[in-house]
This record gives C-alpha cells, structure tokens and sequence, in this order.
C-alpha cells in the first residue's frame, strides 16, 4: 500500500501550492491513497463546500479535521454526506470520527482523534476512544490522524497503537517533525506532517499580528499570510517499508 498523507492546508496558499504540484507528485509517487487535514483551507478556519469539490477534484480522496472543524458553518450542511472526518472524540456531533473504504482490495480504516493537552482537557479519552472504534469496525488496515499540540501526547499515543494501526500521524502544529519512524512493533509513525500554506507567516498567520499579540497583548483578527508557500506531506510505502517526508516551496 503506497499514501500520501498532506499536512494541514491552511487557506488559499495551501490550496495555490497543491494545484501546482499535487499532479507531479501524484505522477512520481502513484499513492493508492491521498489524506488531507483540511479543517483550516477555507481561509485559517474550517472547510467550505467549493474548497471541498476543488480538493476532491485535485484527488484528496479522505479529510480529517480538528479543533476547527467547525469554523465554516457551511460543514453542517454537507458533512454526513462526504469523505470528511471530525474527530472521534467529538461525541454526538454531525459527521463521523472514522470512515471504512475499499482501497486496493483492502478495507481501510481511517480515523481522526483529537489531543487533550492544551487544546481541551474535557474530551473523551483519545486513547480510548481510538481504541473502541479499532476493536469494533471490521477492517484490514487503519490509519490514524492525531490532531494534537504536544508531541508527548502523540509520542505516548503512537507507542500505544504500535501494531495495532498501520499508519499513525500527527496534525495541529503546522510544523514538520523528522522524526518519521517505524515503530518496535510495525507502525509507521510521524509526530506531525507540518503545513501545506504560506511559508513567512506564523504558522499561517500574517506574522505582523501574532507578534504583535505576544508583544501587547492583544492584536486584530488572524489573516492569512501571503507571499512564498509551503507544502508538507509524508509518504509511505508499506510494502518496501519505506517512507518520505516531502517539503516543497513556491514563490
Ligand atoms: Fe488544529
């Protein structure tokens, strides 16, 4: 099984970059799967419906999300009926935290989860909510998306799944960790794939406002920041039991 996973498209930057090079990778890599986080493509925060079509038609063929799932509302309206996923631990919400598809003879598991530390110390357990849905939903092969801030929270997780999911990655940070491994018990592992947007700003915001925020306090409302951009991903082949991160720039 070959994938290419993208880490975190964030706003018209993201979306520029990946209409540029998604085909040539595609071409080079031949992935059997495509994953996005996509819960900040529509402008920092959340995902519309145009955005969703575009990045389908480019060939993204699942979507996990995160803490700002919710930050387009238009997601409620389309959500149930589309390859996006929430995260599991936001219990009792439209859409779903997992998804099974057919790939290359396989049933595929994919699962989004979201982290508790510093983001939302109230959510279900992460580690056993996972583990519910790998114990209950028939499959032959899983992946799972942590969208996470710590890295001790992701480390501790990827250790905890080792041999029990395939492919184990992280989201959140916007920032690409190299520490891609397989795991002591056959686990791919990445703590975060990094962000596919703009390259200058502060992890997608114009870097004006968010010094300015540590500076005084308070600043205006997050932008997006423009110029030169940036594309993270993580390729794996399980096969050959290879796996690459891949950073790519554009002016
Ligand atoms: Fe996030």
């Amino acid at each position: 099984m070959k994938l290419l996973i993208i880490g975190d498209i964030y706003g018209d930057p993201g979306i520029e970059i990946l209409d540029f090079h998604l085909k040539e990778l595609k071409n080079e890599l031949k992935p059997h799967l495509i994953i996005a986080n996509a819960e900040n493509s529509s402008n920092g925060r959340g995902i519309s419906k145009r955005i969703y079509n575009h990045l389908l038609g480019l060939g993204i063929n699942i979507f996990t999300m995160g803490n700002h799932v919710w930050g387009n509302r238009e997601i409620k309206d389309f959500i149930e009926d589309s390859n996006i996923l929430r995260p599991a631990n936001f219990n009792n919400l439209p859409g779903n935290g997992y998804i099974v598809k057919n790939v290359n003879g396989l049933k595929v598991l994919v699962i989004n989860i979201l982290g508790r530390a510093f983001i939302n110390l109230s959510l279900d357990n992460p580690f056993k909510c996972v583990n519910d849905i790998i114990e209950n939903v028939d499959h032959d092969f899983s992946i799972l998306d942590i969208h996470a801030e710590a890295t001790s929270e992701k480390i501790a997780m990827g250790h905890f799944f080792d041999g029990k999911i395939d492919i184990i990655f992280g989201t959140h940070t916007h920032v690409q960790t190299n520490d891609a491994r397989l795991m002591p018990k056959g686990s791919f592992y990445l703590t975060d794939v990094g962000m596919t947007g703009p390259l200058d700003g502060v992890i997608g915001v114009e870097k004006e406002i968010v010094i300015n925020r540590f500076l005084n306090g308070f600043s205006t409302h997050n932008k997006v920041s423009k110029g030169r951009k940036q594309l993270n991903a993580w390729f794996i082949d399980t096969e050959l039991q290879y796996s690459k991160l891949i950073h790519l720039e554009k002016e």
